[in-house]
C-alpha cells in the first residue's frame, strides 16, 4: 500500500532497531518538503521548508520519539521521563499511550506554551512544573532516571538523535541531493546533530554527493553558542528555544565546523517577522521558535552571506496551533454581522 509506515520502518536499516524490537509509532515522518516561493524570490535562491509540524503531535520530536520509546520498551522500561519547553513532552506523552508506560514531564513554571501543556496533560501525562528554566529541569530529569527505575528521553539519549536523522534521508530522497545549505532553529542543539548525521551517513554511502553547510540559530536571548557561554537567565518570546545551556553544544559545534556553517543568533522581532511572513505569504503556520530557521535566512541574506541560485531548506519545525497566542496578539478583532448578505458584502469590500 502507499501508506507511510512511520521512520523506523520506512529508514530500519538505517537505524539501530533489531527484528525483535517493538515499533512504537504514530507514523510520524514522511512530512512535506514546501517550495517557499517568496523566501525563494527574496533570496535568489531555490527555498524550500521541511515543514514538521506536520508530524503526529505536531513537531520532529516524533521521529526521535518513536525510537526512544520503541528502544525503552524493548528494554522493559514501565515509565519514561523526559525534561522539555513542551514539544518533547507532548510528543513523548503521546508515545507512552501507545506503549502502555507511564509519562513524567517536568516543564518550566509557567514557561511553556498552552497547546502543548494540553497535549501532556491529555494523554495522561504526570507533569511537574519546574520552579526554574529548562535546563534546571533537564538537570533534574537526568538526576531522576539515574536514581529512579524511569528511562530518559531527552536528546541526550541517543536513540533520539538516531531518530530524528531521518529528516536528512527524507529531504535528499526527494530533491535528489542534500541542499547548499541547511538552516534550523537550534535550542539543546539535538536536532542540528541529527541533521549532520543523517546527510554524513547519506554521503558515506554515496547516496548523496555532497553535504550541505549547516547554519542555526538560537534567540538572541537565549544564544549560548554565539556568546561562548551558557546563558544562566535565557529569555526569548520563542519559549520552544529559551535554552541556556544546550545538551548538545559541542555535537553543533562540530556539525558547523565540519559543514562550514554558522551559528547565530537572531532577535525575537525578526523571529515573529517571519513567523508573520511564514503564514501571510507561504501559507505556513509555524510556531515561534520554528521561524528562527527563516528569520536566520532573512538575516544572513540582508548580510550579503547568501549566494543566489543556491538551493537551501530551511526546517520548520513545529505546528503554529502549539502557541496560537503570537497569531491572535495584535490582530484586529473580527466584525460580527447580521444573517444578511448585503451587509456581509459591505464589510467585505465587495459590494
Ligand atoms: N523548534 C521547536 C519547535 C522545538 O520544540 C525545539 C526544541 C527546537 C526547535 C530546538 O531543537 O533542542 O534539538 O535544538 N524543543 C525541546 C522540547 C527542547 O523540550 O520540546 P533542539
Amino acid at each position: 500500500s502507499h501508506q507511510w509506515h512511520g521512520v523506523i520502518e520506512e529508514y530500519r536499516d538505517r537505524l539501530p532497531v533489531g527484528p525483535g524490537t517493538p515499533v512504537v509509532t504514530l507514523r510520524e515522518g514522511g512530512t512535506p518538503l514546501v517550495p517557499a516561493q517568496v523566501l525563494s524570490e527574496r533570496t535568489g535562491c531555490e527555498v524550500h521548508l521541511k515543514v514538521e509540524g506536520a508530524n503526529p503531535t505536531g513537531s520532529f520530536k516524533d521521529r526521535g520519539m518513536t525510537m526512544a520509546i520503541s528502544h525503552a520498551k524493548e528494554q522493559g522500561a514501565k515509565a519514561v521521563i523526559c525534561a522539555s519547553t513542551g514539544n518533547t513532552s507532548a510528543s513523548a506523552a503521546a508515545y507512552a499511550v501507545r506503549a502502555g508506560m507511564v509519562c513524567a514531564v517536568l516543564v518550566p513554571q509557567g514557561k511553556i506554551a498552552l497547546g502543548k501543556m494540553g497535549q501532556a496533560l491529555v494523554h495522561g501525562a504526570s507533569i511537574l512544573q519546574v520552579d526554574g528554566n529548562f535546563d534546571d529541569c533537564l538537570t533534574l530529569a537526568r538526576g531522576l532516571s539515574e536514581k529512579y527505575p524511569v528511562a530518559l528521553v531527552n536528546s541526550v539519549n541517543p536513540s533520539r538523535i538516531e531518530g530524528q536523522k531521518t529528516a536528512a534521508f527524507e529531504i535528499v530522497d526527494m530533491l535528489g541531493d542534500a541542499p547548499d545549505v541547511h538552516v534550523l532553529p537550534v535550542g539543546n542543539a539535538g536536532n542540528i546533530t541529527a541533521y549532520w548525521r543523517g546527510y554524513t551517513e547519506y554521503a558515506a554511502d554515496g547516496i548523496a554527493a555532497r553535504r550541505p553547510r549547516m547554519w542555526g540559530f538560537q534567540a538572541s536571548g537565549a544564544a549560548p553558542i554565539v556568546r561562548g557561554e551558557p546563558v544562566t537567565d535565557p529569555r526569548t518570546i520563542a519559549t520552544a528555544i529559551r535554552i541556556g545551556n544546550p545538551a548538545s553544544w559541542e555535537f553543533a559545534e562540530r556539525a558547523r565546523d565540519e559543514s562550514g556553517g554558522l551559528i547565530d543568533e537572531v532577535t525575537d522581532r525578526q523571529i515573529l517577522a517571519a513567523y508573520r511572513l511564514l503564514a501571510s505569504r507561504e501559507g505556513v503556520f509555524v510556531e515561534p521558535a520554528s521561524a528562527a530557521s527563516v528569520a536566520g535566512l532573512l538575516k544572513a541574506a540582508a548580510e550579503g552571506k547568501v549566494d543566489p541560485g543556491q538551493r537551501i531548506v530551511c526546517t520548520v519545525t513545529g505546528n503554529g496551533l502549539k502557541d496560537p497566542d503570537w497569531a491572535v496578539a495584535g490582530a484586529p478583532q473580527p466584525v460580527t454581522v447580521p444573517v444578511d448578505a448585503d451587509a456581509a458584502a459591505e464589510r467585505l469590500g465587495l459590494a
